[in-house]
C-alpha cells in the first residue's frame, strides 16, 4: 500500500493565504496543463467496452503509459477545468478500480459522483486530492500535477474522506486546531478561524464536545469543517450525505450551494442519484471503473436521447403520463393542458427527469 501513496508531504502543506472560509485562495501562476486534444463535451462510454488490461504481475506503469494501453480513450475539453483527468487509471492486481477515466471539472461547479458500491468513486477522489498514486494516466489540479507537486495540489483541495477516523481525547475546538497547527496557520488566528468554521457547519454549541461523543451527523459537519481549515479552492468530499438525517441532508445542500457562492468548486459522490441531481451542475456516472457519462444533466439526458416523464391528474380523476424531450416540449405540454377548456389540470409532477433513465441504461449492474 506504501507504494500507493504519493511520496513526500506527509503532513499539510504550508497554507498559502489568510485562514477565511469566504474567497477562493489563489496559487501564483500555475503551470498550465498540456491543451487537451479536441474533443465532444460529453463522453459516452459503452458500459460493455471491455476493462483495460490487466498488468502482468510485477509489471510497472508510470503516468503516461495509458496511452499505449489504452489508445482510444476518450478526450474532454472544458475551457476553465479545475481538475483534469487523462486516462487514469488505478489497477489492483488485475481489478481496474478506476480504468482509462478522463474528464474535467469545470471551475466553479457543484460535480457529483453517481455510481454504485465499488464503481471506484473514491479510488478516482483520492487520486485526485493526491492521496493515491494513479497505475497510469494523468490528473491536474489547477495546473499542478499530484504526481510532480503534491504540496501544491494540498493547498488547493479539501479532501473530505468517507469516514472520519478515530480520535481519542480530542474536543472539537482541539480538533480543528490541531489541522490548523498542520496547516501551519498562525495560532492566534485560531479562534476566529475555528469560531468562522463552526458556525457554517453549525457545530458551535458543540466546540467543547468529545469529537467520539458526536453523532455520525455532526462529526460528517465536523469532517466539511475540516476539509475547509486551509480555505481550499477545490472540495473532494466523498459520500458527504451518508448517514445524514432528512433535515441534515438539506442542510448540506444549502451549505454547498453556500461554498460554491464562496467561488469554490465542489466535486460530490453519492449513491443517490436524486440526491446529486438536485444540486450538481454536472455529473459523472461511474461503474466498474469506467465513466460512462460525464457533463451537465442536461447535456447528458439530451445526447443520450432520454425523455422527461410527467405524470398528470385532471379534475375528472384520470391520470395520465406523457413523455416529452426536453424541458422546452414539458413547458409546451403543460401550457396546452392548462388551457384545455374540456379538462382542468389539477396536478402534475415529474416522474422521471432523464437523467434516472440514462443512469439504468448506461449502468448494467456490474459489481466488480
Ligand atoms: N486498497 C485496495 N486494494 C484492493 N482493491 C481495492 C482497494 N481499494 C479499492 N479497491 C477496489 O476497487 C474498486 C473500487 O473501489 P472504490 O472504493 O473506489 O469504490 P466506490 O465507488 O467508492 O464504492 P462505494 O460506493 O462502496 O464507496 C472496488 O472493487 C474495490 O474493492
Ligand atoms: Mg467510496
Amino acid at each position: 500500500m506504501a507504494d500507493d501513496v504519493w511520496p513526500g508531504e506527509t503532513p499539510p502543506p504550508p497554507r498559502p493565504t489568510s485562514p477565511t472560509t469566504s474567497g477562493a485562495a489563489t496559487p501564483s501562476a500555475p503551470p498550465p496543463p498540456p491543451p487537451p486534444p479536441t474533443g465532444q463535451p460529453i463522453v459516452v462510454t459503452s458500459p460493455a467496452t471491455p476493462a483495460p488490461p490487466a498488468p502482468s504481475p510485477g509489471q510497472a506503469y508510470a503516468p503516461g503509459d495509458a496511452a499505449m494501453l489504452l489508445p482510444n480513450r476518450p478526450r474532454i475539453e472544458v475551457p476553465d477545468a479545475i481538475v483534469r483527468t487523462s486516462g487514469l487509471t488505478k489497477m489492483y492486481g488485475a481489478l481496474p478500480a478506476v480504468g482509462d477515466v478522463s474528464l474535467a471539472v469545470p471551475r466553479g461547479s457543484i460535480y457529483g459522483l453517481i455510481g454504485p458500491n465499488g464503481a471506484g468513486k473514491t479510488t478516482l477522489m483520492t487520486m485526485v486530492a493526491s492521496l493515491l498514486r494513479p497505475t497510469a494516466g494523468d490528473v491536474w489540479v489547477d495546473g499542478y500535477s499530484p504526481l510532480d507537486d503534491s504540496a501544491a495540489v494540498r493547498r488547493i483541495t479539501g479532501y473530505m474522506p468517507d469516514g472520519l477516523g478515530v480520535y481519542d481525547g480530542l474536543s472539537v475546538g482541539g480538533y480543528l486546531e490541531f489541522f490548523a497547527s498542520a496547516y501551519e496557520i498562525p495560532s492566534n488566528e485560531w479562534p476566529d478561524l475555528i469560531d468562522g468554521l463552526l458556525e457554517l457547519v453549525q457545530l458551535e454549541v458543540k466546540r467543547d464536545a468529545q469529537v467520539n461523543s458526536l453523532s455520525r451527523g455532526m462529526k460528517q459537519r465536523l469532517s466539511l469543517a475540516r476539509a475547509l481549515v486551509h480555505d481550499p479552492q477545490l472540495l473532494i468530499l466523498d459520500e458527504p450525505a451518508s448517514g445524514l438525517d432528512p433535515r441534515a441532508r438539506i442542510e448540506l445542500r444549502e451549505l454547498l450551494w453556500a461554498l460554491q457562492g464562496m467561488g469554490k468548486t465542489i466535486i460530490v459522490s453519492s449513491h443517490i442519484l436524486s440526491e446529486l441531481q438536485e444540486i450538481c451542475s454536472h455529473v459523472g456516472i461511474m461503474e466498474a471503473g469506467r465513466m460512462l457519462a460525464e457533463g451537465s444533466p442536461e447535456s447528458i439526458t439530451t445526447n443520450l436521447g432520454a425523455v422527461l416523464r410527467l405524470r398528470v391528474r385532471f379534475d375528472d380523476g384520470a391520470e395520465e403520463e406523457f413523455e416529452v424531450p426536453d424541458r422546452a416540449a414539458q413547458i409546451a405540454l403543460l401550457r396546452s393542458l392548462v388551457m384545455r377548456d374540456d379538462r382542468q389540470v389539477v396536478e402534475f409532477r415529474e416522474v422521471s427527469s432523464g437523467l434516472e433513465d440514462v443512469f439504468m441504461n448506461v449502468t448494467k449492474g456490474i459489481v466488480q
